[in-house]
């Protein structure tokens, strides 16, 4: 069995898609803090197979015990964890007992129970700034620009530790780009809290008429159009991307720590994904250029050789599919 902590979240849900289509078991933890328990039934409806749920606190070891103890856990992908940029710059504490106390938590109670498959949820945010792009898994990481990206960065030098010394532990750090994107179903996709903070949630909003307009944070980079770069990759080829890092770990002798980015190695501008909507969806996007968001980079992709290579694994839908299925969700989640 694999346990995806965070699963009813937005990555959690679509990875917990493809593991059970892939005929795996798994069963879900979350606290509800930022998901809905009603996905827990809607993955059901996709794959015609219920996952188990657990509501509980990851930072929780005796829920976490009492989990181990019903169920025998193979391996853990863990998703759980805050993941707001702003508020983690407003709330450091918050996100650093949170973020790292979850994973510490898994780690112990994962060795009492002899678990020694660890998948984590890490980011691109790891690379900070002042980078050349693409990103290598080698490039350097560290120079984070908020909170939440260091967390992210904090974990991954944990996880790198305990697998240096735990010979029988072995972790894969997947480390995403931008995912954006839904199940073709309509029935799981990125629900946020409050006002988006991500560029597609906010279009689909705009395009839905719940938001008036966009706002385009600065048009004075030093990219092609001026807007800001990022590497746009399927919610759903980044859960395969999960699916060939289990399946790698389960291959033999597969201790120690292994980074992967998980892009689909191509930048897209601000301006592009806008327009790129527009003709998926068949709506004008209406915005206007602001400054610069604080924090933000220029330009954002990967190199994604790596997991190519080594995980047999390619992200392989279109940024049309990624914005017609994100119109598609958001049609979906308003009925
Ligand atoms: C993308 C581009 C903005 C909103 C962050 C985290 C990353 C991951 C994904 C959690 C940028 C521009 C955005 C808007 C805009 N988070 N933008 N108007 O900042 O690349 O990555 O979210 O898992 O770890 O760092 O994503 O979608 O916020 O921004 O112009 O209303 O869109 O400036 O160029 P980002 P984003």
């Amino acid at each position: 069995m694999i346990l995806l902590t965070g699963g009813t979240g937005y990555i959690g849900s679509h990875t917990a898609v493809e593991f059970i289509n892939e005929g795996y078991d798994v069963v879900l933890a979350d606290d509800l803090s930022n998901s809905e328990r009603r996905v827990v039934d809607r993955i059901g409806q996709i794959t015609g197979k219920v996952p188990a749920f657990e509501e509980l606190d990851v930072c929780d070891k005796a829920a976490l015990d009492r989990l181990f103890r019903k169920y025998h856990i193979d391996a853990v992908v863990h998703f759980a964890g805050y993941k707001a940029v702003g508020e983690s710059v407003a709330e450091p504490v918050k996100y650093y007992r949170n973020n790292l106390d979850s994973t510490l938590a898994l780690l112990e109670v994962m060795k009492v129970h002899n678990c020694r498959k660890f998948i984590f949820s890490s980011s691109a945010t790891v690379y900070g700034e002042n980078q050349d792009v693409p990103f290598t898994e080698d490039s350097p990481a560290g120079s984070c620009t908020n909170p939440y990206g260091r967390t992210k960065f904090f974990i991954e030098q944990i996880l790198s530790d305990c697998a240096k010394a735990d010979p029988e532990l072995s972790v894969v750090l997947l480390r995403y780009f931008n995912p954006i994107g839904a199940h073709e179903s309509g029935l799981i996709g990125e629900k946020p809290n409050g006002v988006p903070n991500n560029l597609m949630p906010y279009i689909t909003q705009t395009a839905a008429g719940i938001r008036h307009h966009l706002s385009v944070f600065g048009n004075d980079y030093d990219t092609p159009d001026g807007t800001g770069v990022r590497d746009y990759i399927h919610v759903v080829d980044l859960a395969q991307g999960h699916l060939a890092a289990y399946r790698y770990l389960c291959g033999a002798g597969k201790g120690g720590c292994h980074t992967f980015n998980l892009g689909t190695g191509k930048g897209s501008s601000v301006l592009e994904i806008i327009h790129a909507f527009e003709e998926a969806a068949g709506i004008a996007i209406p915005y206007e250029i602001t400054e610069r968001r604080p924090g933000d980079i220029a330009e954002c992709y990967a190199d994604v050789s790596k997991a190519e290579k080594i995980l047999g694994w390619k992200a392989v839908h279109s940024l049309k599919e990624m914005c017609a299925s994100s119109w598609n969700w958001q049609q979906k989640s308003a009925e």
